[in-house]
C-alpha cells in the first residue's frame, strides 16, 4: 500500500512512525511532515489545504490511502472533494466529510447533532447579533463561571471561561459584535460549566462499526498542577487510569453508539477517527466537545498501545473488512511528556539547535514543531517534540520519560515536570 499522511505535528509522527511498522506499507509519504516524520517517511512540502495540489500528488505518486491529521483539511472539505474526482475513485480518505467535521468545526452544529440524539452534554444556547440582548438575559439566569465558546475553529483559543457576570457579557459583546475570534465567533455558544475530571476517547470507524482505541488523559495547562494559559496540550497518560471497564462501556453505551448511529441516521459515511472530550461530572460521563481527528499529543500515548497493525485495520475500512479485524491494546501505561519552547503559547522562539541523547532507554521521541537542516535537528514550532514511555507501572513511565526529557537539550527547553503524577495514587 502506498500512504500519504497529512499534517506535520507530532500526531503525525506517531501515526506515521506506526504505518511504517506496517508489513503491508510499500511507500509512506507525509505532507509536509516535520523532521520525525524523515525518519520513518519520505516528506513533501505541500499546501495541504490545496486539494488540486493533494490530488496531482496521490496519482503521480499512486497513493491508495490518505490519512488526514488535522481538522482544518477535512473542516475545508477535503473529503468531498476527493468524492467527486473520478480519478481518485480507487483513493480512500480516512477523514470524514465536511458536514461530518461540522461537529469540531462549529459548536452549534455538534450541541444541536447531541440533543437530536440524546447524548449526554452541558446545556446550552446559542447567539449571534439578532440575538445578543437575549444572549446577556441568558448569561443573567446561570450562575458562574460563565462558558463562552465561539462557534467556528479558532485554533483551540474560542472557549472562555469566566467568573463574573459582566465580564461574560462583555465578552459576549466582543466576541459576536468585535470579531474576537473573526469569522469563527459570529455564533456564541454559552453552556453551563461542568465540574469534574475531564478524559478523552477515540474510536476508529468505517460509518457503521467502529473501534474503540485506548483511552487518554491530556494535560492542556502550560503550567505545572495544571495552572496558567490553555496549550494545545503538554503531555499525556493512556490509559485514563482513573476510570474502569464499566465506566468505559457506559461511555460506550450513552455517547459513542448514539453518536456512530446519530450519523448513520444523518446519512453521513464517516470513515475516520472520532475524537470524544469528555468529563466525568459525578460518575456521568458527558461530552464536552467532538473532534474529527485524533488528538494531539494523545496520539503519542495512544498509537504506542496498539498492538495491531493500523494499517491493516485501514485497509479494512477501504475493502470493507474492517468489523471482522482485531484490535489488541497493550496493557502497560503510556505517557507522554512534551518539550516547548520558550514564550509558548504565546510568543516562541524557533531556530534553535537540538541536542539529542545518544540512548532513549526504549522511550520514543515524536517531533512536533521540528525541522532538519544539515544532519540537524532544529526548533519550528511551540511544542517541539515529545517523549513517550511505556511502563507497567504509572510512575515508572513517568520517570523514563522525564530522565529524556532532561537529557534533551535545547535554548529555551521548558517541560511540565507533573505529567501523570495526580494520578500515580489515585
Ligand atoms: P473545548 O475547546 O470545547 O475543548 O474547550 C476547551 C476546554 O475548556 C475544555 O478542555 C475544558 O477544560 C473547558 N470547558 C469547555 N466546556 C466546558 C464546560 N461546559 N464546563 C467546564 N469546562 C469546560
Ligand atoms: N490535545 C487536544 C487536542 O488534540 O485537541
Amino acid at each position: 500500500m502506498n500512504v500519504l499522511i497529512i499534517g506535520s505535528g507530532g500526531r503525525e509522527h506517531a501515526i506515521a512512525w506506526k504505518i511504517s511498522k506496517s508489513s503491508m506499507i510499500k511507500k509512506l509519504i507525509v505532507c509536509p511532515g516535520n523532521a520525525g516524520t524523515e525518519l520513518v517517511a519520505q516528506n513533501i512540502e505541500l499546501d495541504i489545504n490545496d486539494f488540486n495540489k493533494v490530488k496531482l500528488l496521490c496519482l503521480e505518486e499512486e497513493i491508495d490511502i490518505v490519512v488526514v491529521g488535522p481538522e482544518d483539511p477535512l473542516v475545508n472539505g477535503i473529503s468531498d472533494y476527493f468524492e467527486i474526482q473520478k480519478e481518485l475513485k480507487d483513493v480512500t480518505l480516512i477523514g470524514p466529510c465536511k458536514k461530518a467535521a461540522q461537529l469540531e468545526g462549529s459548536k452549534d452544529f455538534a450541541k444541536e447533532f447531541m440533543k437530536k440524539y440524546n447524548i449526554p452534554t452541558a446545556k446550552h444556547k446559542t447567539f449571534d447579533i439578532n440575538s445578543i440582548k437575549s444572549g446577556y438575559k441568558f448569561l443573567e439566569k446561570l450562575s458562574p463561571p460563565y462558558v463562552l465558546k465561539a462557534d467556528g475553529l479558532a485554533a483551540g483559543k474560542g472557549v472562555l471561561i469566566l467568573d463574573k457576570l459582566d465580564e461574560a457579557k462583555k465578552c459576549l459583546k466582543e466576541m459576536i459584535l468585535e470579531n474576537k475570534f473573526g469569522n469563527a465567533s459570529e455564533k456564541v455558544v454559552i453552556e453551563e460549566f461542568l465540574e469534574g475530571v475531564e478524559l478523552s476517547v477515540f474510536v476508529l470507524t468505517d460509518g457503521s462499526t467502529y473501534k474503540l482505541l485506548p483511552t487518554a488523559k491530556d494535560y492542556k495547562r502550560i503550567g505545572e498542577k495544571d495552572t496558567g494559559l490553555n496549550t494545545g496540550g503538554m503531555g499525556a497518560v493512556s490509559p485514563a487510569t482513573f476510570i474502569d471497564r464499566f465506566y468505559l462501556e457506559k461511555i460506550e453505551m450513552e455517547i459513542v453508539k448514539p453518536t456512530i448511529e446519530g450519523l448513520k441516521k444523518e446519512n453521513i459515511n464517516y470513515l475516520g477517527f472520532i475524537f470524544f472530550g469528555l468529563i466525568d461530572v459525578a460518575g456521568e460521563p458527558k461530552v464536552i466537545e467532538y473532534n474529527v481527528r485524533m488528538g494531539d499529543p494523545e496520539s503519542e500515548v495512544v498509537f504506542p498501545r496498539i498492538k495491531s497493525d493500523l494499517l491493516n485495520l485501514i485497509v479494512g475500512i477501504k475493502n470493507g473488512t474492517f468489523s471482522e479485524k482485531d484490535l489488541h491494546i497493550d496493557k502497560r501505561v503510556a505517557v507522554t511528556v512534551m518539550l516547548a519552547s520558550r514564550g509558548y503559547p504565546e510568543k516562541y522562539e524557533k531556530n534553535k539547535l537540538i541536542d539529542l541523547p545518544e540512548d532513549f532507554n526504549e522511550s520514543l521521541i515524536f517531533h512536533s514543531g521540528t525541522k532538519s537542516k544539515s544532519g540537524n535537528f532544529y526548533t519550528s514550532g511551540g511544542r517541539v517534540m515529545c517523549v513517550t514511555s511505556l511502563s507497567e507501572n504509572l510512575k515508572q513511565a513517568v520517570e523514563k520519560s522525564l530522565k529524556v526529557c532532561s537529557n534533551i537539550h535545547f535554548d529555551g527547553k521548558y517541560y511540565r515536570k507533573d505529567i501523570g503524577r495526580d494520578l500515580i495514587n489515585y
